[in-house]
């Protein structure tokens, strides 16, 4: 047939006409709603306001392995949004040399969230706190010259732009912010300012104002938000963090009430604690918010994790960032804390249309009885029963019905008739760690004693400060010097020993003379200073004073935690030879860097054979600075494993090469507690449980990581261990 041009007719001008309006309105209805916006009430997400349900998961504190399931539990327990932090050091380790892979692969992890049909909120900081080492600075970013961190200090803006326009861009161009099709709804700038802007100032304001320019900027198409920054400069939305966030209120009258952080648990310490907050209260919380117009709200943590390797803060954060959360530290649901909180997910759900469209009215039910109604026009209505006495159960009447308040209590009546949830109605079920395997067969190896003449040393008149020499590259520097004793002049006092005293500025000490220990001393969270002070035995001539300082995580809050020193600055003082005190402080003292296991690599399969190793009868037992290797072969199944180290001091564990972290058994604060809790804002902190043992004792090996046989777990000991005690447990129910 011919092809003939014929004049269309009118029906099919009519069709292309509306065909083509069509398209124009249809277009128009996209761009303007495939994107995220705010009113007074609530987040808009394609031009529908939301009640969003959010929780933190951070990437780097589990395997991509894990990641999955993971989410997927996270979805299961009716979470919209997963919030994480980005971690500038992960990903920038040197300066302009990037990461993105493995356990900090963030673009794979938000599309695996995009794929389980959740979004995200991308806390760009790049400052995170998050009890990570330097707050997620990388550690060079302190040496650049000129610099002060998170102040109105230009080489700090231009590092802090560069990274937040790296991060902006890389999501940019894998399409995963909201209008471009992804599930990034909002993203942060800065993190909890407003305590170190109030601190110092006007630059601090100023730096406020360039920060929030600077991120609107970007263009990302999603709004922004600070948390705790009272003066967030519009567009962006301030947000509330801690343990109740109700009363909070935004700082303009058309922005929504968001809580960027409800901490449903609370981090640990070597050495602290081990805090927890019943899951009655974390749903009284959060209900409480929901109730006084809250449309957003973030468990902090929803999983916690592991900071595996030398990631974790402080300094003293623990290995385990396990936080209480609903998903533990092996990613299994923690019980009774992830169903109840799933049933209070799902009976906001069923009032969302509610609660979204309308502010609430109160009512008083009793004397410390309250309701919170909320009627729509359209004739939705969802109610909020409230008792807010911490004593006694109430019954009361509401509409046609009646309704028990068990004590500090909140119904959710999602029809305004039936009760779906009670935050203090809970259904039980626990898990717990069972061993699997003793009878490791360990061989050990000792690590070098410092002497002052070694290779790779270097000799200052002085002491210098810790980070400054390693840049963080190790936790360990010697500092090494000669004593000499001997001639006319010098003699030591008789009968007794001389004292040495060692002030420290942080973390741990350990003090060796002649090769060997004298003791050991360290800092806490809260005072990270130590002073060594003991009598040691000295001889006449030269005798070898080795002092090995540690790091324990770098700070990661607190005015200009950048500045904050470690290891010995002195004084290093001698009492007892002659009739006088000797100042050692400004002697010569030779550095070293590192341990020479570390340096050899003995952890990894190759390094491992490097060194000669013994067992059996002469394997050494409680003998300081000591490596330990054996192997074994997986268990069968697929349950989360961990170590449990009861029988170590302090050190670090490596498995098939990566450092699952370090060990500590340090004790629980005598005169602390054992677990805290948070309820009704008292910070409860009398002992309930487990008084005197470790903080940590199991310490999460990821199943991705071993083979099926063959594996090699190395462990160092820097006070003494017996290794014949370590185990290997799974957690199961
Ligand atoms: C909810 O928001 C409205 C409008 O801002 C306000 O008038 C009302 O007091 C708020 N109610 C509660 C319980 O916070």
């Amino acid at each position: 047939m011919d092809s003939k041009v014929t004049a269309p007719s009118s029906e099919t001008l009519r069709t292309t006409n509306v065909l083509f309006c069509m398209l124009i309105f249809l277009s128009w209805v996209f761009a303007a709603t495939a994107s995220v916006s705010y009113d007074n009430k609530a987040v808009l997400i394609n031009g529908r306001r939301r009640v969003l349900i959010s929780g933190s998961i951070h990437y780097p504190r589990s395997t991509p392995e894990m990641w999955p399931e993971i989410i997927q539990r996270a979805k299961y327990g009716g979470l919209d949004v997963i919030q994480t932090y980005v971690f500038w050091n992960g990903h920038e380790p040197s300066r302009g040399q990037y990461n993105f892979q493995g356990r900090y692969d963030l673009v794979r992890f938000i599309k695996l969230v995009h794929q389980a049909g959740l979004y995200v909120t991308l806390r760009i900081g790049p400052y995170v706190c998050a009890e990570w080492n330097l707050g997620g600075f990388p550690v060079w970013l302190k040496y650049v010259p000129g610099i002060a961190f998170r102040t109105d200090n230009e080489p700090f803006k231009w590092e802090m732009q560069r990274f937040t326009y790296k991060i902006v861009d890389l999501m940019k161009a894998e399409r995963l912010f909201e209008p471009q099709g992804g599930p990034i709804i909002l993203s942060q700038i800065e993190n909890e300012y407003e305590i170190v802007e109030y601190e110092i100032g006007h630059p601090g304001v100023a730096y406020t104002q360039w920060a929030a320019g600077m991120a609107v900027g970007t263009h990302t198409g999603v709004p922004w938000i600070m948390c705790k920054q009272g003066d967030a400069p519009d567009p962006i939305i301030n947000t509330c963090n801690g343990f109740y966030c109700e009363n909070f209120i935004p700082n303009r009258n058309y922005k929504p009430k968001m809580w960027t952080e409800v901490w449903g648990g609370w981090l640990m310490k070597f050495g602290g604690p081990t805090p927890y907050r019943l899951a009655e209260d974390v749903a009284f919380a959060v209900t409480k918010f929901i109730q006084n117009n809250g449309t957003y709200f973030n468990y902090y943590m929803y999983h916690g994790g592991t900071n595996f390797g030398r990631t974790s803060g402080g300094p003293f954060i623990t290995t385990s960032y396990d936080y209480d959360a609903p998903i533990d530290e092996y990613g299994l649901p923690r019980e009774p804390k992830y169903t109840h909180l799933k049933d209070l997910h799902n009976a906001i759900k069923q009032s969302e249309e509610a609660l979204v469209s309308t502010n609430p009215i109160i009512a008083s039910l009793g004397q410390k009885q309250e309701v919170h109604v909320f009627k729509s026009k359209s004739g939705v209505c969802a109610a909020f029963l409230t008792n807010y006495d911490q004593q006694y159960s109430v019954k009361v009447r509401f509409g046609n019905g009646q309704y028990d308040l068990p004590p500090w209590s909140i119904s959710i009546l999602p029809d305004c008739k039936t009760e779906a949830f009670n935050t203090a109605k809970v259904r039980k079920k626990t898990l717990s760690m069972v061993p699997w395997s003793w009878g490791f067969s360990w061989e050990s190896y000792n690590e070098w004693v410092g002497t002052a003449s070694d290779e790779g040393s270097f000799v200052v008149k002085g002491l210098k400060e810790q980070v400054s020499v390693t840049w963080d590259t190790t936790d360990y520097l010697w500092y090494m010097t000669d004593i000499t004793i001997g001639g006319d002049e010098e003699f030591l006092e008789t009968g007794r020993l001389p004292f040495l005293t060692v002030a420290s500025a942080g973390h741990a000490l350990q003090v060796f003379v002649n090769g060997q220990s004298v003791g050991n001393a360290y800092g806490s969270y809260e005072t990270p200073k130590l002073t060594f002070s003991g009598r040691v035995a000295l001889k006449p001539g030269v005798n070898k004073l080795a002092l090995l300082s540690s790091t324990v995580g770098l700070p990661n809050i607190g005015l200009h935690f950048e500045t904050w020193n470690a290891g010995v600055l002195g004084p290093v003082t001698l009492e007892g030879v002659n009739d006088g005190k000797w100042d050692l402080t400004k002697w010569e003292w030779s550095h070293k860097k590192g341990l020479e296991g570390e340096a050899l690599s003995v952890f990894s399969f190759k390094g491992s054979s490097s060194v000669k190793w013994t067992g059996g009868s002469s394997l050494a037992i409680k003998r300081p600075l000591t490596w330990y290797k054996t192997t074994f072969d997986a268990p069968e199944g697929n349950e989360p494993l961990a170590v449990d180290m009861i029988s170590m001091g302090k050190g670090e564990i490596w498995i098939n090469g990566q450092s699952i972290g370090r060990h500590w058994a340090a004790n629980k604060a005598t005169g602390g507690c054992g677990k805290c809790s948070y309820i009704g804002y008292y910070h409860e902190t009398k002992c309930q449980s487990g008084c005197g043992e470790a903080s940590q004792r199991w310490y999460h090996v990821p199943r991705s990581w071993l083979y099926p046989k063959g594996n090699l777990m190395v462990v160092f000991e820097e006070w003494g261990g017996d290794p014949r005690g370590i185990s290997l447990v799974k957690r199961t129910t």
